[in-house]
């Protein structure tokens, strides 16, 4: 049977139909709305397009936030405006299907273990590189919650004490260091500081404000202030997975998310600054790092995936 996924991200709602092999049958996506109330108003609108004419196994939501161990609440998210959220009681409420919530970047990171980057490997780490940076641990086959289902945040993961201010309430964190928010900082600061960051300059004097598209576009061009602020960004991503290896000894990392589709150009730094920061370094086997075959997809598709998980935990055990 079909199940149907949803991603919230800081920026965009996606929605997917998706089959059994993970193939995406039906899509849509809107830009995410300001309150909490009309981001559910968008998703029970775009789950009832999707289901239209289908039987539903299950709705599986991933939100871009700190998520209950019953998958039912989103405790806080740092990037949208959800606080104590009861969102699976709110959309079960209003959509008559069987919902599950769950972080969006465990969504991710599951997609990517079953069906893409990771399916030959037992444990890898995902960093969703966004609006935030989002976190998926897949250790011995199973992905990792935490005691109250809320782990895995390894954007929050402190990179640089006392370091720059975090939606989540502390400083420093990887989030501000590698996320694509981060990103726009870095290439404002080469724009403000002239020399390679000219390009930059001159782009953000055409229209008052750099957008991700901006940065983009140069990286693409070959501009050197675009691709400078990609490596600072890669750096902290690279200096974060090297404190995660230690820690976890993943055989993957997985980089996901929007500024992924930078490739190798985003890659490169981050292997060079996990390598520089690697503790025991040349002692033991070291993981591979690869960008996320379903790209964009992969909160979609996973969490369709984990509904099916969850419908079908319910009926075994019915
Ligand atoms: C949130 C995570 C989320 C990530 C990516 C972070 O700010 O804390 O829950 O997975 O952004 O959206
Ligand atoms: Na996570
Ligand atoms: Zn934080």
């Amino acid at each position: 049977m079909h199940a149907i996924g949803i991603d919230i991200g800081g920026t965009k709602i996606a929605g997917a139909l998706v089959d059994e092999e993970g193939d995406i049958l039906r899509e849509a996506r809107v830009p995410t709305p300001p309150t909490a109330q009309l981001i559910e108003d968008a998703v029970v609108a775009m789950v009832t397009d999707l289901a239209m004419g289908e039987a539903i196994e299950g709705v599986g939501v991933a939100a871009a936030g700190f998520i209950d161990a019953a998958q039912s609440t989103v405790y806080y998210a740092p990037n949208i405006s959800w606080r104590n959220e009861p969102f699976q009681a709110r959309l079960a409420a209003r959509l008559h299907l069987p919902i599950v919530i769950d972080n969006d970047a465990n969504a991710a990171g599951w997609a990517e273990f079953r069906f893409g980057a990771g399916r030959l490997v037992s444990d890898m780490v995902m960093l969703t590189i966004g609006t935030g940076v989002g976190g998926a641990i897949v250790t011995e086959d199973r992905l990792f919650r935490g005691g109250f289902g809320a782990g895995a945040e390894l954007g929050h993961m402190r990179l640089v004490p006392d370091g720059h201010p975090c939606g989540c309430g502390q400083h420093g964190c990887l989030e501000q260091y590698g996320s694509g928010r981060a990103l726009l900082r870095f290439a404002n600061e080469l724009a403000d500081a002239g020399g390679i960051g000219q390009a930059l300059a001159d782009r953000r004097a055409l229209t008052g404000e750099l957008t991700g598209n901006d940065v983009a576009d140069l990286i693409i061009a070959g501009d050197g202030g675009s691709l400078a602020a990609l490596r600072q960004l890669g750096h902290g991503l690279g200096q974060g997975c090297a404190s995660l290896g230690a820690i976890l000894d993943p055989q993957l990392f997985v980089i996901g998310g929007g500024v992924a589709q930078a490739g190798e150009l985003l890659l490169e730094p981050i292997r060079n600054a996990y390598l520089e920061h690697l503790p025991a370094r040349g002692y033991h086997p070291e993981p591979e790092f690869r960008i996320a075959e379903l790209v964009n997809n992969a909160g979609v598709v996973g969490a369709a995936d984990l509904a099916r998980v969850a419908a079908r935990r319910t009926a075994d055990s019915a």
